[in-house]
């Protein structure tokens, strides 16, 4: 399961050492309708170089749309298509580039066609190099439920170069970023007040770097002790109950949120809870809201809407009968995996974000 994670600036470098080290007979890029603007001109020395290597066999370039909603079992098949009417067989190669959406949806493309085939994951995003990418999970959504179908299969490499991260927009950037703050608060007090202190506003590439590095091999010492999910690995969830939640709730109010912006209310949600019931420091979880407030702002909503969100947690697919689970934490650094709260508890948290929020 363990997984090769190159840090580069020299993407094509990276691309060709892998594609020369994995035997394949044909290679397939999957693009969405932004990378294939934004991020293939990058690579266009790859290909020249990779067409002109193999006697002018094409690569293959297979293309989806780019959004959220396009991760589904219809974009799913149009790929598994386009592998086969182009001739893929169990030894091909493909290469997924973009964001969550492209390496979960290709991860999940190709841990299936077939049985199986190779694949490595080039991430664009900030949230796709420090989550989505790295760890082997892969799948699509099922109507409003997100990666209802899927599967455990880890990429043969992972690839991060921030020369496309110059190109994302600062929301996208923030949304990345909140699973770094994620990373903070399960791994050390000194890596999370490097983060809380980092000036995300006038973030460069260089200053990045450094904390995106460790924030990757947060993820990766996890997912190497736990990668099935059958334990440790449940503490990535951290934010995530409440997360999801508001992004859906989001969504059905046609008000959709990039991902982590819902994991940043979410992580405030749980770190209140994590006070509540397993003692987390009053001083930390004030720290950690006022950064969310002042670099994400607020969700707004009220008591009306606390039905809603309830029933949202209700099916998230990490409850075990009919008991919603949470992750939360007793210090920075020490999960405590597998709690629930009830009905009544969860309305008291979200009274408290919004206090915190000033909403
Ligand atoms: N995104 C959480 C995990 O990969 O387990």
């Amino acid at each position: 399961m363990e997984q090769q994670v190159v840090f580069t600036n020299n993407i094509c470098q990276a691309i060709e050492d892998f594609t020369n080290r994995i035997n394949h007979d044909r290679l397939f890029i999957l693009f969405d309708t932004s990378t294939i603007r934004l991020c293939m001109p990058l690579l266009v020395p790859f290909l020249n170089k990779y067409e002109s290597a193999h006697g002018g066999q094409k690569v293959h370039q297979i293309i989806i749309e780019a959004t959220d909603n396009a991760k589904t079992v219809e974009s799913l098949t149009e790929v598994w298509t386009e592998l086969s009417t182009h001739g893929a067989t169990r030894h091909s190669l493909l290469i997924n580039v973009g964001g969550g959406m492209v390496t979960d949806l290709g991860g999940f493309a190709a841990a299936t066609f077939k049985r199986g085939i190779r694949f490595i994951n080039v991430a664009t995003t900030l949230l796709g190099a420090v989550d989505a990418a790295v760890g082997g999970k892969t799948g699509v959504n099922l109507g409003n439920l997100k990666n209802e179908v899927g599967s455990f299969a880890p990429a043969d490499a992972v690839l991060i170069s921030t020369a496309f991260f110059e190109t994302l927009d600062h929301d996208n950037l923030l949304s990345g970023y909140a699973e770094m703050l994620k990373h903070g608060i399960l791994s050390s007090k000194q890596h999370l007040s490097d983060l809380l202190q980092y000036d995300v506003q006038h973030w460069t590439s260089d200053s990045l770097l450094p904390l995106l590095e460790y924030s990757v091999n947060v993820k990766r010492n996890v997912v190497r002790q736990d990668p099935y999910e059958q334990g440790l690995r449940k503490a990535l969830n951290l934010g995530h109950t409440f997360g999801h939640a508001f992004e859906t709730w989001c969504m059905q109010n046609r008000c959709p949120v990039l991902h982590g912006f819902a994991v940043a209310w979410g992580l405030v949600c749980e770190l209140i809870m994590s006070h509540q019931q397993v003692g987390f420091s009053s001083e930390m979880m004030y720290e950690i809201a006022r950064f969310v407030r002042d670099n994400y702002g607020p969700l707004h909503f009220t008591c009306d809407d606390y039905d809603a969100l309830f029933e949202l947690m209700k099916h998230d697919k990490k409850n075990e009968g009919d008991e919603i689970n949470f992750t939360l934490m007793s210090e920075i650094g020490t999960p405590a995996l597998n709690h629930s709260a009830d009905k009544e508890q969860i309305g008291v948290v979200l009274d408290i974000y919004r206090d915190l929020m000033g909403i």
